[in-house]
């Protein structure tokens, strides 16, 4: 039976969110998506693509670059439920943010805990989205603290897991991987999930055009993000093992844009509805998200849709097009 949904060419209102993120270069340009089409309620930083103070820091930067000034920022969990302390110091640098200069925040930090925040305002303001594209811890701990808070949101959208591929090992997802115990939690807590897994923002890649384009735009966040994709980029090439002008060529995937945009953008994607668990233990599969794709199991109610598919071209139109209107 089968549960394909194509998403509906809908005009969407701005969403009330919460991100979640790691930045991390790809969660930056979730950042700045979302400035430019959601109502972002807070910034709650977890530790993830490098250590927490960094991850803080670099939330607040991209709050002072998308002009997000007002936007609380908070600093959430420290340490993974379960797991995995490894920091993604090759694709995003030791400071969790290489290329650009570093910056020094002029948003200030809200003295706030993240959790808190996250539980208080959930609560307090009935269909809200998380935007949760780094470990998930914090989101864990939140659904720990308040389970009524499942009820209150509209969802989560996340980028983590995967139905196919891992990258920290061959059967996981690096978010998913850094804190298996706190995922298992969200999957199993029956909150409404959009899952944007590696296998669907591998399709999102950018290359040597794309920071062309943003360099093009001559604002001071199409400097400070096409910077972003120098690095980035860069380093999918050497990965690759190409050098010189063919560098440039090569595809880097943008993973957590995909988050937000499955919420912002719906017609972009095609999704289909499935069970998924989160292994928690295994030799060779711990932090694998296992989805049921047998074809006789009939999903169609599961909480969980499964983002498949992404217009990769009109999503970097969109990208691009955002830095250009918030001139
Ligand atoms: C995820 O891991 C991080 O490095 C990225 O920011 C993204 O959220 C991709 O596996
Ligand atoms: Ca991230």
């Amino acid at each position: 039976m089968s549960n394909q949904i194509q998403s509906q060419n809908s005009v969407q209102g701005r969403h009330n969110v919460i991100i979640d993120c790691d930045p991390g270069h790809d969660d930056v340009f979730a950042i700045g998506l979302a400035a430019s089409f959601c109502n972002i309620l807070g910034i709650t930083s977890v530790v993830g693509n490098s250590i927490i103070e960094n991850t803080t820091t670099n939330a607040l930067i991209a709050a002072d670059v998308f002009g997000l000034q007002n936007v609380p920022v908070l600093m959430g969990a420290k340490t993974p439920l379960s797991g995995n302390v490894d920091h993604v110091t090759q694709a995003h640098g030791a400071s969790g943010l290489d290329g650009p200069a570093r910056r020094t925040p002029r948003t200030k930090l809200d003295s706030r805990d993240a959790v808190d925040f996250l539980v208080e305002t959930c609560r307090s303001n009935e269909g809200i989205w998380i935007i949760a594209i780094g470990p998930l811890t914090n989101v864990a701990l939140a659904i720990r603290a308040d389970r009524t808070i499942v009820n209150k949101i509209a969802g989560i959208s996340l980028m983590g897991g995967s139905i196919t591929h891992g990258n920290v090992t061959a059967a996981a997802e690096y978010n998913i991987w850094f804190d298996p115990q706190a995922a298992s939690e969200v999957f199993d807590s029956g909150a409404r999930i959009k899952m944007c897994g590696l296998d669907l923002t591998d399709q999102l890649t950018v290359t040597g055009k794309f920071a062309s384009e943003l360099k093009a735009i001559s604002t001071d966040a199409s400097q400070f993000c096409a910077e972003l994709i120098d690095y980035y980029q860069g380093y999918a090439a050497k990965i690759a093992g190409v050098t010189g002008p063919d560098a440039l060529l090569v595809g880097a995937p943008l993973h957590d844009p995909c988050a937000v945009l499955a919420l912002t953008h719906p017609e972009l994607f095609t999704s289909e509805r499935m069970g998924v668990k989160v292994e928690t233990t295994g030799t060779h599969t711990l932090g694998m998200t296992l989805a049921d794709t047998r074809p006789w199991e009939n999903h169609s109610d599961s909480v969980i849709e499964v983002m498949r598919t992404i217009e990769a071209n009109e999503a970097r139109q969109i990208i691009v097009n955002s830095f250009k209107n918030a001139k």
